[in-house]
């Protein structure tokens, strides 16, 4: 090959940069930052993440049993000039920065504001545009985070389990999709969260209930699978949480491993089967899982091998991306972009997917 075939080859191949972004997410307890390299349309968005550092505030935060917001934002104002420091940005690279991006909603008002007057301000100062991004719309979209192009193959089921929300998509494209059901009252992760506080877990309590639920057995203790047979889409999980109170209260031995074990598997008997149910209903191509309770591996491994049974291709995201992130963040404000979003640079505590 002569030197310009070679030159003509790897322009054609290579996927042409269409914007790097600095993304910054604070909405809750995770301070963090991410620079990621996004390219392609709406069909085929493609995300590399160059960068990803996070600052996690869960030890700050365990005394209380959950998130303090005056804590949250006070530690994430700290916290957000050293991740920037962290990120060894030179001269050279902030030039070649095109964006930058920040959680504008859903969240916790106080902690979404310390990243928006950061934001605001390198913005200013780096004389790059500001993008405000959703941070539902960041958890669905990490899905694509380092994937090739291509990955998601419509339409698609996609269960979005976090802290905070527990929704059911049915998506056409990345710029369509309904909002096929969701939580009652608790999220997934906030039933993972209480339920480990009665067991004398500390927070968070997603991670210490998968990891002594290896240890016990599932069908150990009868325990409600709430809204499992409704027709609808909706999940509920407080009468879960009310059901384990109660065993704690009228049981004097209490095996915790079982007891997390068969509380654990609970909620997955009613995340899969409604999943499941939706991805037959709307013939999908693929299911998806995100959001900080896809770091459960009994759960991806359910759904993973359910879709399997069914012929349906299954995607969850990097572990490191489960979690909150600033990289999700990029995608969603780059996705949002295309999607010709505008958003307002104010906290919204209840923005929705
Ligand atoms: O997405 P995320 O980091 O923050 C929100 O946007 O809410 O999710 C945090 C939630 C917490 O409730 C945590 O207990 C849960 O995700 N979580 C897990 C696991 N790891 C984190 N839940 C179940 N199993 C896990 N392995
Ligand atoms: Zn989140």
């Amino acid at each position: 090959m002569t030197p310009n075939a070679r030159l003509w080859a790897v322009t054609v191949t290579a996927p042409r940069i269409l914007m790097k972004i600095l993304s910054i997410e604070t909405s809750c307890d995770e301070t963090a930052l991410a620079i990621v390299e996004c390219s392609g349309g709406l069909k085929k968005p493609q995300f590399k993440v160059v960068k990803n550092v996070v600052s996690s505030q869960i030890e700050l935060h365990r005394p209380w049993g959950g998130v303090v917001p005056s804590l949250a934002k006070r530690e994430h104002i700290a916290n957000l000039p050293k991740l920037f420091k962290d990120l060894e940005l030179r001269t050279k690279d902030l030039e070649q920065i095109d964006a930058i991006a920040v959680t504008v909603g859903p969240g916790l008002e106080p902690a979404l504001w310390a990243g928006i007057e950061f934001a605001k301000e390198l913005s200013k100062k780096l004389k790059k545009p500001l993008l405000g991004a959703n941070h539902m719309e960041g958890h669905m979209y990490s899905i694509l985070l380092d994937q090739k192009p291509g990955v998601v193959q419509f339409p698609a089921v996609g269960l979005v389990v976090s802290g905070g929300h527990t929704i059911l998509v049915k998506m056409d494209s990345y710029a369509k999709w309904k909002n096929l059901g969701e939580t009652r009252d608790d999220a997934a992760g906030e039933a993972f969260d209480k339920v480990a506080r009665l067991l004398g877990l500390p927070y968070p309590g997603g991670p210490e209930i998968s990891k002594i639920a290896v240890k016990g057995d599932a069908k150990a203790i009868a325990l409600p699978r709430p809204m499992l047979n409704s027709k609808d889409y909706e999940f509920s999980f407080s009468g879960l949480k009310t059901a384990i109170l109660y065993y704690l209260r009228d049981n004097k031995k209490v095996s915790k491993a079982d007891l997390a074990a068969s509380f654990q598997q609970a909620v997955m008997d009613v995340l899969v089967k409604k999943t499941m149910r939706a991805a037959r209903e709307f013939s999908v191509q693929t299911v998806f899982v995100c959001g900080g309770v896809a770091a459960n591996k009994e759960l991806r491994r359910q759904l993973a091998s359910e879709c399997e049974k069914w012929g349906i291709a299954f995607i969850a995201p990097d572990n490191k991306y489960n979690t909150d992130n600033g990289a999700m963040i990029a995608a969603a404000a780059y996705l949002g972009k295309l999607r010709k979003k505008k958003y307002s640079f104010k906290a919204d505590a209840t923005m929705s997917l």
